[in-house]
């Protein structure tokens, strides 16, 4: 493309006032005039801050980027946009995607600005930044901030999130002591990046390789390998080309790339919020893509990583196993031969990478466990849908009947599921409600909901648990999830009551609660929607515009795709 074509141009390329203007003021920084001679711009949209510290080395990863963007005869310009904490942001970082995404589109699409590298880690981080992509379609490439090393506890490998489910659960039981618990906090979290399970960073960064958004191998180097910054670095002058190729990410983000992620995302045992972030994405982009795609094109996939949660290893034995590309082979013809962003087609990219360790990722031949990918449910509980990721399941609880004991909120959770006098046993199924994307609001990840004291000091370690909730995706259980349409509104969930059996059968896609239809049109005409959590601000905009689960949860109005066209002068 001539340098003159480029949007960039419409900032620095003209000799008036305006050009004058937005030249003078960039030139405080120390940039020399040739920069601005019409070579391709590169945002590099970092979401480094100290509050999420999955993405607190960011700022070091972007300095390579640069270096990658000047050999290459780029100009990069970095720039901050809001980052997204799983740990620290309250209600959820969930709740905050949709306001980070357009930060993202509107901070590349009002600036001089020709092609994005997009730099995440932590779990919320990644969808808002490609959502925001999307939406200008621009070239874009992501590069993750990489996981941390593995978790290393008195010589045991511990995992990021997953432990911390497992030894609290421990201490509630009494199997651990307090004073080894908060031993533990040091020895988990030992470097730079984000958790090193296949938890949703993890399941995101592969996303996006699957996808063909980032470099091979940008899932699965450790934060701290110098092969990170390598990566980086060649990120960086990979963008510029791809700037003079006009290779925007709508030529990436292709149904076929959608089914390729679906796939890989069984295989390796993927997060459930893999499933709200792809939605999300193809409708960004105006790619059909549905719920059901999940459980056809998904779940008959056999597990082959072997990673926390639903297997013993951790992301840093991933990479030096081989990493997403050796997957994407062992899954040969089930893949669909797209163009990436490196400018070669996926099979170019992993036909001969290389598996250099078997006990982690496992062949089509012989998995890990056959039939893993998540599963869609439906049923009078869930009319528009419910998901399960089996491979984190136990196996004779995906067909089960049980009596609901009913939580009416993550409050009532907490005062009473400890209490000695809670009617419970391991036959019975946990209902939570008020915790869909209205409700909360923000849809957190609360479905895992802890196992009350007395079953833990009983030995029992999972029950069958059921919300509109999503869950962590380092956790594990037999754990029923994203019910559509939520309690808030009036889904089906708003009507179990204590003692009501529910039904859930995997291998029929079936999660149904077993009350006659005349008794549950009589609790209907009885409910009364709750009181938005929020009235003013963000929270309300949100509550008013949030789509259910099934459809990516995303902001009505955020859905599509806007373009990078050039806005009107600021002055
Ligand atoms: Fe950031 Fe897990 S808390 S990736």
């Amino acid at each position: 493309m001539p340098k003159s074509h480029l949007r960039s141009t419409e900032w620095f390329g003209h000799t008036d006032k305006d050009g004058f203007i937005h030249r003078s003021w960039m030139k405080n920084q120390g940039f020399p005039p040739d920069l601005f001679d019409g070579r391709p711009v590169i945002g590099i949209c970092n979401t480094w801050s100290e509050l999420v510290p999955c993405n607190a080395h960011l700022r070091q990863i972007a300095d390579r980027v640069k270096r990658g963007v000047y050999e290459a005869g780029g100009f990069p310009l970095e720039f901050p946009v809001m980052s997204l904490g799983e740990t620290n942001l309250r209600p959820t970082a969930m709740l905050f995607r949709n306001l980070a995404s357009m930060d993202v589109e509107e901070s590349i699409r009002g600036n001089p600005i020709d092609g994005v590298v997009l730099l995440c880690g932590c779990d919320k981080t990644t969808p808002s930044l490609v959502m925001g992509a999307a939406s200008c379609d621009l070239p874009a490439l992501v590069v993750s901030g990489g996981p941390m090393l593995n978790g290393n506890f008195r010589g045991t490998a511990i995992g990021s999130g997953t432990a911390v489910w497992q030894m609290s659960e421990d201490v509630r039981g009494g199997k651990m002591k307090l004073a080894d618990f908060m031993d533990a906090e040091s020895c988990m979290s030992r470097s730079a990046g984000h958790c090193m399970t296949m938890g949703t960073a993890s399941t995101m960064a592969s996303m996006v390789e699957a996808l063909g958004l980032a470099l091979p191998q940008n899932a699965a180097i450790p934060a701290v390998d110098s092969r990170r910054y390598v990566l980086a670095h060649q990120a960086g002058r990979r963008i510029v080309e791809m700037v003079h190729e006009d290779l925007k990410i709508s030529r990436i983000l292709v149904r076929e790339a959608f089914e390729n992620a679906i796939r890989v995302n069984a295989a390796i045992g993927g997060s459930t919020n893999a499933v709200i972030h792809l939605l999300a994405f193809a409708r960004r982009v105006g790619v059909k893509l549905e719920l059901d795609d999940f459980d056809r094109l998904g779940h008959e996939l056999p597990l082959l990583v072997n990673l926390m949660p639903s297997g013993t290893f951790l992301m840093e034995d991933f990479y030096y196993a081989g990493g997403v590309p050796a997957v994407v082979r062992e899954l040969g013809d089930l893949i669909h031969d797209v163009l990436t962003v490196n400018g070669k087609t996926m099979r170019a990219n992993t036909a001969d990478a290389p598996c250099w360790n078997r006990q982690v990722i496992h062949t089509y031949a012989e998995p890990i466990k056959e039939h893993a990918g998540i599963a869609v449910l439906h049923g009078n509980l869930a009319p528009n849908g419910a998901v399960i990721k089996p491979s984190a399941a136990t196996a004779r609880l995906l067909k089960h009947r049980g009596r609901a004991v009913v939580f009416e909120s993550i409050e009532d959770l907490k005062a009473r599921t400890d209490l000695p006098e809670l009617d419970i046993d391991e036959n019975s199924v946990m209902v939570l409600k008020g915790a869909g994307p209205r409700g909360y609001p923000g849809m957190p990840e609360l479905g895992n909901m802890p196992l009350p004291r007395k079953l833990l000091e009983r030995g029992i370690t999972d029950v069958v648990r059921i919300s509109d909730a999503r869950m962590s995706g380092t956790a594990y259980g037999t754990v029923v999830l994203h019910i559509s349409p939520e309690s808030a509104i009036g889904g089906p969930l708003a009507l179990v009551r204590d003692g009501d059996e529910i039904e859930l059968d995997v291998e029929a896609r079936r999660l149904d609660l077993c009350v006659p239809d005349a008794e549950l049109t009589e609790r209907r005409a009885a409910w009364k929607a709750p009181a938005p959590v929020a009235t003013g601000g963000y929270q309300r905009l949100y509550i008013d515009h949030v789509l259910q689960a099934d459809q990516g949860a995303d902001l009505d109005f955020l859905v599509g795709c806007r373009g990078a066209g050039v806005p009107r002068e600021s002055h």
